[in-house]
């Protein structure tokens, strides 16, 4: 839901969990993600009890969100996480994980990447390259470690109902390798005698807006791995989605997991989500700047942008926006736009919202995942700061970066 048990109204003020958010960026200043652990928690139990027939591990796809809170609640309440770097390795390590609870995947890890998760113990590898199989095990060696897990990512060569940018199981992407490869090296296996090829893996995409592709994709995969019966962990990789339109409705998570319930008895399996966690705990609040009549057309010109959040003008995503302060007086169509010098720098478009003033606040709704984590410092713009609320507590968890941050890397 995009407002949900955690982020909502009452008498007219949008709250987090039991706090007053005016009350929170008052202090923080604005623009400012807020998220809420509780809410966080809520979705994993969620997720954890909806595929419990599957006994699935959930990994958080720590790409969503690095904040090392998040992480760190996470890993107490069970999770497990998913890195696409040694970058985010670190972080789950900072986080308190141990390397047997972090699976490490991505299409380019470099030898330095490889030797590293190595060098921390990680449960799992997924592999997409050939080559990087012989640097797998070369690592092992170097290390003096016998045996490296490796899940082979799957290319299904199949079309997510998603935006083109979010597909990763097309035969055209770069993501994966296709069945030929994979039945090619498992026949040849012994070239990599610290490698345990027990796994098979994939991820055909972020927010999928239904189930057709994920079902077509993992009956390839348990087609294509029915001769070797040493495969016995599926990684079945992110992609749930979340609604980010007041009326959006998502496919109905039971029913997923019913259908792939019967299939998958047996292995054991591993989930990534990233966006189904966290994306609904958090918001990101703007200050309107100016309110600009123009054109026979209302522009919000507010204190975040394109920098602060890209996914709207990325992938044309839809934020929900809500004043912090409901009204009850006119409603307009307005633009809310941010001060980057790019056309593309909107995060709304056309949107009916209250008619608001100068110094008002907003927030963008279902903004904790792919918000902060692909935030820039386009423009020369400090990155926001991040808060945290937990219960009836609330801290920054992480401190808006200064200008003094902006030079801090310049030699
Ligand atoms: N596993 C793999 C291998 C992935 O590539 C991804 C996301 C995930 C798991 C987590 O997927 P999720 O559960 O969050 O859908 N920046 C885009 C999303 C890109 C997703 C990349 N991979 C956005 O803002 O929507």
């Amino acid at each position: 839901m995009v407002l949900n048990s955690s982020i909502r109204y009452v008498d007219d003020s949008l709250i987090i969990d039991e706090l007053n958010i005016t009350a929170i960026v008052e202090e923080t200043g604005t623009p400012v993600y807020i998220y809420s652990l509780k809410r966080v928690l809520e979705n994993y139990r969620r997720l954890r009890l909806a595929f419990a027939r599957l006994r699935a591990h959930l990994h958080f796809s720590v790409k969503s969100n690095g904040s090392l809170a998040i992480l760190r609640a996470l890993k107490d309440a069970g999770a497990g996480f998913d890195c696409v770097s040694a970058g985010e390795i670190h972080l789950a390590l900072e986080a308190g994980a141990r390397g047997e609870e972090i699976v490490f995947a991505g299409v380019g890890k470099t030898r330095a990447e490889i030797a590293y998760a190595i060098s921390k113990g990680i449960s799992w590898f997924n592999a997409e390259n050939v080559l990087e199989l012989r640097y797998i095990n070369e690592a092992a060696a170097e290390a003096g470690v016998d045996t490296v897990r490796v899940a082979l990512r799957l290319n299904p060569q199949v079309t997510a109902n998603t935006h083109p940018y979010m597909a990763t199981g097309h035969g055209a992407a770069k993501f994966g390798l296709t069945e030929d490869v994979i039945r090619e090296v498992l026949a040849r296996q012994d070239e990599y005698p610290r490698i345990d090829f027990s796994g098979i893996h994939i991820h055909i995409g972020s927010q999928l807006g239904d189930n057709a592709a994920t079902l077509s994709a993992v009956d390839k995969l348990l087609r294509l791995i029915r001769p070797w019966s040493q495969i016995r962990m599926i990684n079945l990789g992110g992609g749930l989605p979340v609604a980010y339109r007041f009326d959006e409705a998502i496919p109905s998570l039971d029913e997923f997991v019913g259908t792939l319930a019967s299939r998958l008895r047996g292995y054991e399996i591993l989930l990534e989500p990233g966006r189904s966690l966290v994306a609904d705990a958090g918001i990101l609040v703007a200050e309107i700047l100016y309110v600009k009549r123009q054109a026979g057309q209302i522009f919000y010109i507010v204190d975040a942008s394109m920098a602060e959040m890209i996914r709207p003008a990325l992938y044309g995503a839809h934020h929900e926006i809500v004043p912090l302060r409901k009204t009850d007086g006119e409603m307009i169509r307005a633009h809310v736009v941010g001060p980057v010098c790019e056309s593309a720098d909107v995060l709304a478009r056309d949107r009916r919202l209250p008619l608001l003033r100068e110094g008002d606040k907003l927030a963008l709704l279902t903004a904790g995942a792919y918000g902060m984590a692909m935030a820039s410092n386009y423009n020369a713009r400090p990155r926001p700061g991040e808060v945290v609320v937990d219960g009836e507590r609330w801290w920054i968890s992480r401190r808006r970066e200064t200008y003094g941050d902006l030079v801090r890397y310049e030699t």
